[in-house]
């Protein structure tokens, strides 16, 4: 049931708040992150030296936003690989390696035979995923589920920011259990993860009727690129994958380091380019970074649309269009720079006349490799 929604992706997109609030819920206690699936099983987090995250398409850019996160808090390597490549390249992993899939179905072929690979060849496995009873899980030795709820349209959105609220409530959990995160912090990060929802809400009601209308302008664009730096790039990468999905255009994401190195020989007069800024205040530097990354593809005439928090003075000048998300820490700007580009990817394919909830070629389920 849409419950009045034009779409199942619209209703999913507005419940981006509550999935993320859900997510959260019966986790925290007394500003401490208690996960009660992995009561008895801190073996798992403290006997492994590594971490591979493995998983398809958005729930992968989920895990490689988790990845900043998870090493800083717990020290211990991270590394995020597409289900569908671990497998076959004979990957080193053994009793010191933990495997963490993350998969809104739990169902995904791919990722369940990544899984099945992993045990076989001795590493744990911890499954994050939105499917009570699922397959994956049943494969698993530690759930750790997501309370997104059911998710209908094809395209991944409210589960792709209860994936990360997931990944950093296990990598608090581990960084407690590991002795790497101290109290202080850990209450810090919380309280930032539970201000999550508000922020999100915020960003649906100030900034979604514009991005819609400006979605609809850009209807006839045969292209968009997406920039990101460091947790902004696994969001340039997911921006680019859901417009390449629902509104059938070529979009990429790129780092935004990365332009020199060969990208920007593609920003010609006209090109959109969405950018997503770091917070100034949380680094000065990545931020300087950013902006003179927009100075040089906008002196190359491309068409700058900056997601940047509000307050931050410098996008203003150097932007066609500026998305504005509240203030966060750096690691949960991604749960709200997201968010505008969900809504930009299902305005665009809406005033395109496409069917937003089932694009062509694609199902929901992906259930063979
Ligand atoms: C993109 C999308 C897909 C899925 C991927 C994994 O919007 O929905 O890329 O994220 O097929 O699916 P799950 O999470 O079910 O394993």
């Amino acid at each position: 049931d849409k419950g009045g929604w034009s779409s199942f992706m619209a209703k999913e997109v507005s419940e981006e708040p509550e999935a993320v609030a859900n997510t959260l819920r019966g986790r925290i206690r007394d500003g401490e992150v208690v996960i009660p699936e992995l009561d008895g099983l801190d073996e798992l987090f403290t006997d492994v030296s590594r971490i591979i995250i493995i998983a398809c398409g958005t729930a992968a850019y989920a895990g490689q936003v988790g990845k900043y996160a998870i090493e800083q808090w717990t020290r211990v390597p991270v590394d995020v690989e597409l289900a569908h490549e671990f497998r076959y390249r004979d990957p080193v992993i053994g009793p010191d390696t933990l495997v963490v899939s993350i998969s809104q179905s739990g169902e995904t072929m791919d990722t369940l035979m990544a899984v099945k690979y992993a045990r076989e060849h001795g590493a744990r496995t911890l499954s994050i995923c939105n499917t009570q009873g699922a397959t994956i899980p049943r494969e698993s030795d530690a759930i750790v589920y997501t309370h997104a709820g059911p998710e209908v349209a094809v395209a991944s959105t409210k589960a792709f920011v209860a994936q990360i609220t997931a990944l950093y409530l296990m990598g608090l959990h581990v960084g407690r259990i590991r002795g790497t995160i101290s109290p202080a912090d850990a209450a810090d990060h919380v309280r930032e993860l539970e201000a999550v929802p508000g922020k999100i809400a915020q960003i649906l009601e100030r900034e979604q009727p514009r991005i819609e209308q400006f979605a609809g302008w850009m209807a006839d664009t045969r292209s968009v690129l997406f920039l990101g730096r460091h947790v902004g790039y696994p969001i340039a990468l997911e921006g680019a994958l859901k417009l390449k999905e629902l509104a059938y255009i070529h979009a990429e994401g790129f780092a935004a380091g990365e332009l020199k190195h060969g990208p920007i020989a593609l920003i010609e007069p006209g090109q959109p380019v969405f950018v997503i800024v770091p917070s100034p205040r949380e680094s000065a530097e990545m931020h300087k970074k950013v902006i003179s990354s927009i100075e040089e593809i906008r002196a190359r005439g491309a068409r700058v649309i900056a997601i940047a928090e509000e307050g931050d003075a410098a996008v203003l000048p150097k932007s066609d269009e500026v998305l504005r998300i509240p203030l966060a820490g750096t690691f949960f700007e991604p749960l709200l720079a997201v968010v505008p580009l969900h809504i930009f990817a299902m305005g665009l394919a809406t005033a395109k006349g496409l069917d937003v909830d089932q694009p062509r070629n694609l199902a929901k389920s992906v259930t063979v490799e």
